[in-house]
């Protein structure tokens, strides 16, 4: 190999394995299909408006390859809108009062049905040397119930929003070139939960490549005993058979640890396999030196499966996993490695502001970050199961799951979907837990539901026996799925006497799947019943549900529980109780939906972790309630608290242990501090200045530097500041943003729960049939007579198309050249910036075209048309109809059964999105800034009116990130 060669691959492995990736595995690739997609709105019941899709005689679940409208392969869907996955268009969608209370009032779902059906294409060309792999497409997850086709055949249907799924196309791809087209249509008609779920593609997309013979998807399970630190591996692995012949092969298992090097090494005896067959294979390995995966040391391991032939090797499969044991104590409580952990938890849903459920990778984990930093140490997939690529971050930073199933159901359907979850995610060692189900009202306190629970663990026990099963349950407690279940999960003390059940079940262990439930608004200090704001002291909501603190203290105090999971570390969209519209988001998180703290942050943080903490609420900014009494707390787990206001000491308390301190102070401006002390020595201060007026803003990036692969992002801080550069807490106003360089802006956010702002400044774009179409025969030499002028009255002439000889005995039709005429409506008013395409589909063999009576294009040949439109001039267009005319050569079948195109295409109006803005509340504002390509300087600069703008840069590297197709 020659030297620049060899240097520049030695430098590509060291740089991947910096990132804790391996080189591209022989045999096999996975390459990310998130790019270049194109979408556009259908319709859930009117085929019109769905692109025609399933009107053919023949309908694509009637023959294969009969996708048909937009499913096919031939659909021109050049005016449709360019994008990348992720994507959730109901993240785009306005708000109504007339839409789902539960889903944060989109307007998406029944009462919306055009904007409740979204399609998605993309085509990507195989090279030949693929003949003969298996090339499958694999979605990380769909909201919801898409159907997939692959050049213009049906491959399924899914139902599921949550699961991962995939389908094999080899046999259906082009491998000469062409391009292959992958439609996907996806209707979010419906709800699965009871929370904001997003609708789209909203996980990645992926194309992975394989011999023949290779590991079967999902196709390993690794565990582990430990004695000591040496420990042995059961290592099972399904090899399919992908070609139709008989296969002879042998498999290899090796061990690598976090570094990459090789500790332990397993060959396995040869097997053939017949065509299409499959066979799992076990082994036992043992590996010495064994390090344990931890929250402290979440070390992790790879087990790479090579399969051979003939000596060579054809596929390499890798698993990641870790050694660590888990055991839950019905008396004491829950086990990692033989050690005591006090389950710290928070639930969550899947979204976040600006981006809705179409989270990127770099988000999730910020935002797993942002809850390991006050002692979060278990995450509850709350209510289904996650995206993959979030049990990976928890693996490799150290925190718990629970992975939860979506419907509780025993029928072979409900089984196959928790065997799909189990099968996924057995090998992450961050699951300790699988939930069955949650709040199953309807059975969870009857005999139904012990029986549906009983059956659904027993189950999932034959997919994996190393973790207890688990369900959230709400009531019913000592009847029902209480009485079957391994670990029974409480969601809220105030309806379930935990006491009660353990005394009943002394054998069985319990934790709280949900706790808490105080309502809180970042920032408001003085409940708002106008404006919907919530106090954000931690207050019991109602006499039946309890405090952060209140649920907190239950639980500590308790050794046979194992712990808690808050309900919930973050704001979610949807469930806006106690207020309603036009709330639009959750009042329950740890933190708004931007991820910014409110005060309970800090309880938690004193009470869950051993770092010195102290912290004063509220703002010390009460214009005008001078003298008034004002409630100040204190969170912290020093031993005493002493408070001052203008230097002045307002008394020193002793902290109660899993509580806060309180005080009320008459309001003076000025420096309100918190000294904490330890054992009589001062080791803490926390203080609260009233601030001036907002004279400035400031831009604080989560990560100055980022990977320049259309994925990475920075989480960026909008903060208004006075004068003297302190954050204002109470600046309420609208900044606009801009980007420069290699990047885009992919959301905003503000964390108020009553902002009805968009999330996302994305161009309208409307796709405009062009209709009316009637039509005459005229002579070959293609004339433009007063037939083609705007006003020309067509009524008595034949609906276009209809009346043409085009039997199955002709091949042409009989007039040498027709007029066709038809029009176009455009809005009343075209906004400044507005552009108007059109997209033309050839008719004719040859064809002259008129607009408003005025030719566009003449003698344009079928093969001609530009695959970017014909970008329609201002002055050429009017507000609402406008007419367009096409002289042509009529085009000619081939073969009697074939049937030339009579769509003339689509007419596209772009409305140019407006500047992106966001009012900041209390103080703050998030913008999220994304990486595109190539590497280079992005420069974000943020101005409001009246005070000092912002300029930040971003630097954007060179990423070694796979290519995507
Ligand atoms: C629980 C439920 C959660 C959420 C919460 C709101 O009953 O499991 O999903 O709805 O109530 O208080």
């Amino acid at each position: 190999m020659p030297l620049r060669q060899l240097l520049a691959l030695l430098l590509l492995l060291a740089t991947t394995a910096a990132r804790g990736q391996a080189a591209p595995p022989a045999g096999r690739e996975r390459l990310p299909l998130d790019f270049d997609w194109r979408f556009a709105y259908g319709h859930p019941f009117d085929p019109k408006q769905d692109f025609g899709n399933g009107t053919g005689y023949f309908s694509y679940l009637a023959k294969t390859g009969y996708g048909d409208g937009a499913a096919a392969a031939g659909f021109d869907d050049r005016a449709w809108r360019q994008l990348d996955l992720p994507h959730d268009w109901a993240v785009e969608q306005p708000f109504s009062e007339k839409a789902s209370f539960s889903h944060g009032f989109r307007a998406v779902g029944r009462a919306f049905p055009n904007a409740s059906v979204g399609w998605y294409r993309k085509s990507f060309v195989v090279p030949a040397a693929d003949l003969g792999r298996r090339i499958s497409l694999e979605f990380d997850g769909v909201f919801r119930n898409s159907i997939v086709w692959v050049n213009g055949h049906y491959l399924g249907t899914e139902p599921s929003g949550y699961q991962s799924f995939q389908y094999d196309i080899s046999d259906y791809l082009h491998y000469d070139g062409q391009p292959n087209v992958i439609v996907v249509r996806v209707d979010a008609t419906l709800e699965e939960g009871w929370f904001y779920e997003g609708a789209g593609i909203y996980r990645h997309v992926w194309l992975t490549k394989t011999a023949p013979v290779h590991v079967a998807p999902n196709g390993t399970f690794v565990t582990t005993q430990l004695a000591g630190n040496a420990a042995t591996l059961t290592v099972q692995a399904t090899i399919a058979n992908g070609s139709a012949q008989a296969q002879t092969f042998d498999v290899v298992q090796d061990v690598q640890d976090a570094l990459g090097h090789t500790v332990a090494s397993q060959p396995l005896a040869p097997v053939r396999l017949p065509g299409a067959g499959q066979q799992e294979l076990t082994c036992r390995i043992p590996v010495a030196n064994a390090q344990r995966w931890s929250l402290e040391h979440p070390t992790l391991y790879t087990l790479v499966t090579r399969v051979r032939q003939g000596g060579r090797v054809v596929d390499e499969y890798r698993t990641r996993f870790g050694m660590r044991t888990i055991r839950f104590d019905p008396n004491a409580g829950f086990f990692l490695n033989g050690e005591h952990v006090e389950i710290t938890g928070t639930n969550n849903h899947q979204d976040h502001a600006g981006v809705g459920v179409a989270v990127p990778d770099a988000l999730l984990e910020w935002r797993l970050r942002q809850l390991k930093s006050f002692g979060c140490n278990a995450y509850r997939t709350s209510h289904n199961p996650p995206a993959p690529e979030l049990l990976d971050l928890c693996d490799r930073l150290g925190i718990l799951v629970i992975d939860e199933n979506r419907e509780m159901s025993s029928t072979a359907h409900g089984l196959g979907e928790l065997r799909r979850l189990i099968l996924r995610d057995r090998n992450h060692p961050s699951v300790i837990s699988w939930s069955i189900g949650n709040e199953e009202w309807a059975i969870e306190g009857n005999e139904l539901g012990a029986r549906i629970g009983a059956t659904m663990q027993a189950y999932a026990k034959t997919l994996d026996s190393t973790r207890a099963i688990t369900a959230a349950i709400s009531g019913g407690l000592g009847q029902g799925i209480s009485t079957v279940i391994d670990v029974v999960g409480y969601n809220y003390i105030g309806q379930s006497n935990t006491d009660a059940q353990h005394a009943k079940f002394p054998q069985q262990p319990g934790w709280g799947t949900e706790e808490g439930s105080t309502h809180a608004t970042r920032g408001i200090y003085v409940r708002d019943e106008k404006q919907h704001y919530a106090a954000a002291y931690d207050q019991k909501p109602s006499p039946k549900f309890y405090s952060i603190e209140g649920g907190w203290q239950h639980y500590a105090a308790r050794p046979y529980l194992a712990g808690m999971f808050i309900w919930t570390g973050f704001d979610y969209r949807g469930e806006p109780t106690p207020f309603g519209w036009p709330s639009v988001t959750s009042y329950f998180g740890m933190m708004d939906v931007c991820g910014f703290p409110k005060d309970n942050v800090w309880y938690l943080k004193s009470w869950w972790t051993t770092q010195p903490t102290l912290h004063l609420l509220p703002h010390w900014n009460w214009p005008g309630r001078e003298g008034q009494p004002i409630d100040v707390w204190a969170y912290s787990n020093c031993d005493e608290v002493e408070l001052f206001l203008n230097k002045r000491s307002l008394g020193r308390q002793p902290m109660p242990r899993n509580g806060h301190l309180a005080w009320q102070v008459p309001y003076a401006p000025g420096t309100l501090e918190a000294v904490g002390y330890r054992q009589g020595r001062r080791t803490l201060t926390d203080v609260v200045r009233t601030t001036g007026p907002a004279a400035a803003i400031r831009l604080l990036p989560s990560q100055p530097t980022l990977q320049a692969a259309r994925q990475d992002v920075s989480v960026v801080t909008v903060q208004l500041t006075d004068q003297a550069g302190r954050p204002v807490p109470t600046a309420n106003q609208p900044v606009t943003f801009s980007l420069i360089g290699p990047g885009r802006l992919i959301g905003v956010g503000n964390g108020d729960p009553t902002s009805l702002e968009p999330d996302r400044y994305v161009d309208t774009l409307r796709l405009v049939p062009i209709e009316k179409l009637r039509e005459q025969a005229t002579t070959p030499d293609l004339p433009a007579g007063p037939e083609v002028a705007p006003a020309y009255d067509d009524a008595r002439w034949a609906p276009a198309f209809i009346s043409r000889q085009y039997d199955s005995t002709q091949l042409a039709p009989t007039a040498k050249a027709y007029v066709t005429r038809g029009s176009f409506e455009l809005p009343r008013t075209l906004g400044p910036g507005t552009q108007v395409t059109l997209f033309y589909q050839p008719i004719g063999r040859e064809q002259t075209i008129y607009v408003n009576g005025r030719p566009l294009a003449q003698h344009l040949l079928a093969a001609q048309s530009p695959p970017h439109g014909f970008v329609l001039d201002a002055a050429l267009l009017r507000p609402g109809r406008n007419s367009i005319v096409f002289v042509a050569t009529p085009l000619l079948k081939n073969k009697p059964w074939d049937v030339p195109n009579t769509l003339p295409g689509t007419i596209q109006v772009r409305t140019p999105a407006p500047a992106w803005q966001r009012r900041t509340f209390n103080g703050l504002a998030q913008v999220l800034v994304q990486a595109t390509q190539p590497a280079g300087t992005i420069t974000l600069t943020a101005t409001a009116p009246g005070l000092k703008a912002s300029t930040l840069q971003i630097k954007s590297v060179a990423s070694p990130l796979p290519a995507a197709q």
